[in-house]
Parts: structure tokens; C-alpha cells; sequence
């Protein structure tokens, strides 16, 4: 078992990582939470493979349930949906005494979070996050949110929860695309902040061996995530470090409609190609970019980036919500597992995409 406190602001929480924690959950719920009523927003597939699991431990307990069920995927992060969670919500007669639980991937996270966050001007929740991409970044860190149809997450706040409680198990049922997906921000880590966890990413020769080690992976990716949110909750600063790869990611994923590639595909192309302008430009250590192929490769991962108009990715990079007036930040690598932040004038980019 490994557990880190995250100490915000807004709350100081734990996330405890175990493999199999999920079967006595009711027992660790008992911790920290002392009436009776809970709420569990899940998707269809997590709940068909999982909810029996999580149900029954609560039982055990006596906790009086009830589970909304939505529908999986991107879509489901809607206003629409956000109302039917509201609903159900309310008919179960949820007050603020009460606890929310949101077990899925991050769809379920950002979405259930933000619904805790708004309903009733705040209730608490518990993540139980089930995909490894929740498992290492979006359970943590208090960011929820929903999707407007003209861009993704542009309705959100910042709710911190009560707790996290991460079962690597859970992963043993993951489609193997979004598996991939994850590592993506694995990876991530490693190249910002963790170069010994790079060279391990590098050197396990297969999937069984990978999953021996992934709850010491899962570990220092929220370690390292934990530290950043720490020293910038409201991602005004050093939190953008977790953006690396993610400029020209989200200009990938926007221009291809969200429907050719992952984020984590868009966030590993970004990765491998703003490091290659850049150790061309002389910011980055030789050698840098071509590790990074072999570790995307090895993941089942693009690098190279698509076929695409230029001016047009341009475009979508000057309008990136993450931008500040016309200063744009963007993430290098002085080498691997050393990255920094870097101010540029909007009218510069075209020097750091290739
Ligand atoms: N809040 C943050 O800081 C933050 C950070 C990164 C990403 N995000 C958000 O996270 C979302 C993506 O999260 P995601 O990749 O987990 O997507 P997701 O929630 O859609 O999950 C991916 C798929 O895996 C399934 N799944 C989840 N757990 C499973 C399990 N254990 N076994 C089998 N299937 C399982 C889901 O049903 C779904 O079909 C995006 O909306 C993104 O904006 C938020
Ligand atoms: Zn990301």
C-alpha cells in the first residue's frame, strides 16, 4: 500500500493506492465519513464489470445507496447529463451531510466532481478513479468540469476531494487502447520530472512485468502531480508543467475532431515533436528526442505528427484557453526528466512546431 496527502488551500486529503482496496472500501469509507447516505455516479461499463464489488462492501456497512448510471464516454460530459445527475441527485434527497462517490475513468471524475462541486453550492466526494489515465491525473487535483459543444472543459471549477482511493486491479479489465492512452501521461511524468522512471518505463520488457510495477507508477505519478498542484492549486503558474506535450496535443485532437486520435496519441506526438524543434533550436539535450520515439513505440504510441495544415494548427494553438493574453507558455525538456516553463509571444510559435 502507498498513500500521499495532498495538501491544498481549499483541503488536505489522502490517496491511498492498494491493489484489490476496492473489496473493503466501505471499510475505509468508515474512516472518513460518518453518516449513512451515498451516492455512486458511474459509467455502464464500469459498473457491469465492477459495481457488485464496490456495492457490496458498502452494504457490509450499512450505507444506504443509490448508483446513477451514465452512459460511456467524452459525450456523457455534458450539460444534458450533468441535469439528469442533478436529478437523481436531488430525488435521493442529498443533502450536504452526505457523500458522492464518482468511480470511473475521468469522464465519471470530471463530471460527477463537478456535479458534487455545484449542487447545493457543494457536496463532498470521494474518487474512485478506474481507468489509469483518472488513476494518475485527473482524480487528482481538483479540477472538474463539463464540455460545451464549442470546446471540452470550458465549464469548471476547482473542488478538492475528501479522498482518493486508487485500485490498480481495476485495470486489469482496461481496453488495451486506453490503456496506451494512460501511459501517455505516464510518460509525461517521466520526461517533466523522473528520469529513473523513465529509464524503468524503458527497461520492462513486457505488459505483465509493467503491471507488477504499476502501483510504484501510479505512485509517482501522483507524487509528482501531487507536488505541482501543491504550489499552483488555481494552474496559474508551475501547474502548467503538467501541459507538456499538451500545445500542439490539443491542437491535434481539435483539429481532427476528437475522433482520429486519443488525447494520449495527440499528447505523445506533441511531446515527441515539440522536443524535436526544440533540441534543434539547441534548448534541448542530443539524444532527447530519439529516447522519446523508442519509449512512444515501445507503447504502443504515435510519434510523427500527422498530415495537417500548418496555419490552421496555428490557429487553434493561438486559442487555446490556456493562454494568457498574448503570451503563450509552452513546456520543453532541457533533457529527460528535466522540463521547464517558457514564455513566448503568441506571433512565436511557428519556431517550436515543426
Ligand atoms: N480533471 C483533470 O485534471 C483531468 C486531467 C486529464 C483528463 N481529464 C479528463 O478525463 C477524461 C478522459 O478520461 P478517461 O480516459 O478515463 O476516459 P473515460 O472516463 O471515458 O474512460 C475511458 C473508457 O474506459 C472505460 N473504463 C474505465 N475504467 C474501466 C475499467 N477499469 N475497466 C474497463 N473499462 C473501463 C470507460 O467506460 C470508458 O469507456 C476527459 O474528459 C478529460 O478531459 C481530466
Ligand atoms: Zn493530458
Amino acid at each position: 500500500m502507498q498513500s500521499i496527502i495532498v495538501e491544498t488551500a481549499q483541503k488536505k486529503y489522502p490517496i491511498t493506492i492498494k491493489r484489490g482496496l476496492i473489496e473493503d472500501i466501505g471499510q475505509n469509507l468508515k474512516k472518513i465519513y460518518k453518516n449513512k447516505k451515498i451516492a455512486i455516479i458511474t459509467d455502464s461499463n464500469v459498473d457491469s464489470l465492477h459495481g457488485k464489488k464496490i456495492e457490496e462492501s458498502l452494504e457490509d456497512e450499512d450505507y444506504i445507496i443509490r448508483k446513477i448510471i451514465i452512459e460511456p464516454g467524452e459525450k456523457s460530459k455534458s450539460f444534458d447529463t450533468l441535469q439528469i445527475i442533478y436529478e437523481e441527485l436531488l430525488d435521493f434527497n442529498i443533502t450536504r451531510g452526505d457523500l458522492i462517490i464518482t468511480f470511473g475513468g475521468g469522464v465519471v471524475g470530471d463530471l460527477g466532481g463537478f456535479a458534487a462541486a455545484t449542487l447545493l453550492r457543494g457536496i463532498p466526494f470521494v474518487q474512485i478513479p478506474t481507468s489509469l489515465l483518472a488513476q494518475i491525473d485527473s482524480s487528482v487535483g481538483g479540477k472538474v468540469a463539463v464540455n460545451l459543444p464549442r470546446g471540452k472543459n470550458l465549464i469548471g471549477s476547482f473542488y478538492q476531494p475528501e479522498a482518493v482511493f486508487i485500485d490498480p486491479e481495476l485495470l486489469r479489465t482496461l481496453e488495451e487502447r486506453y490503456f496506451y492512452d494512460g501511459m501517455a501521461e505516464v510518460i509525461k511524468y517521466s520526461l517533466i520530472r523522473d528520469k529513473e522512471l523513465f529509464k524503468k518505463l524503458l527497461e520492462y520488457r513486457a505488459y505483465e512485468e509493467l503491471f507488477q510495477n504499476i502501483e510504484e507508477i501510479i505512485y509517482r505519478c501522483c507524487q509528482i502531480k501531487k507536488e505541482v498542484v501543491e504550489k499552483d492549486e488555481m494552474d496559474t503558474g508551475e501547474r502548467m508543467i503538467l501541459n507538456y506535450g499538451h500545445t500542439i496535443g490539443h491542437a491535434i485532437e481539435r483539429y481532427f475532431k476528437y475522433e482520429k486520435y486519443t488525447h494520449g496519441e495527440a499528447v505523445a506526438m506533441g511531446m515527441y515533436n515539440i522536443t524535436k524543434k526544440s533540441e534543434e533550436l539547441g534548448i534541448t539535450g542530443q539524444g532527447t528526442t530519439d529516447m522519446i520515439k523508442d519509449i512512444l513505440i515501445k507503447y504502443k504510441l504515435p510519434y510523427a505528427m500527422p498530415p495537417m495544415d500548418m496555419q490552421e494548427v496555428i490557429k487553434i494553438i493561438g486559442s487555446d484557453k490556456k493562454n494568457i493574453g498574448c503570451n503563450i507558455s509552452i513546456i520543453l525538456l532541457k533533457n529527460i526528466g528535466n522540463g521547464f516553463i517558457k514564455k513566448i509571444d503568441s506571433n512565436s510559435v511557428e519556431k517550436y512546431i515543426a
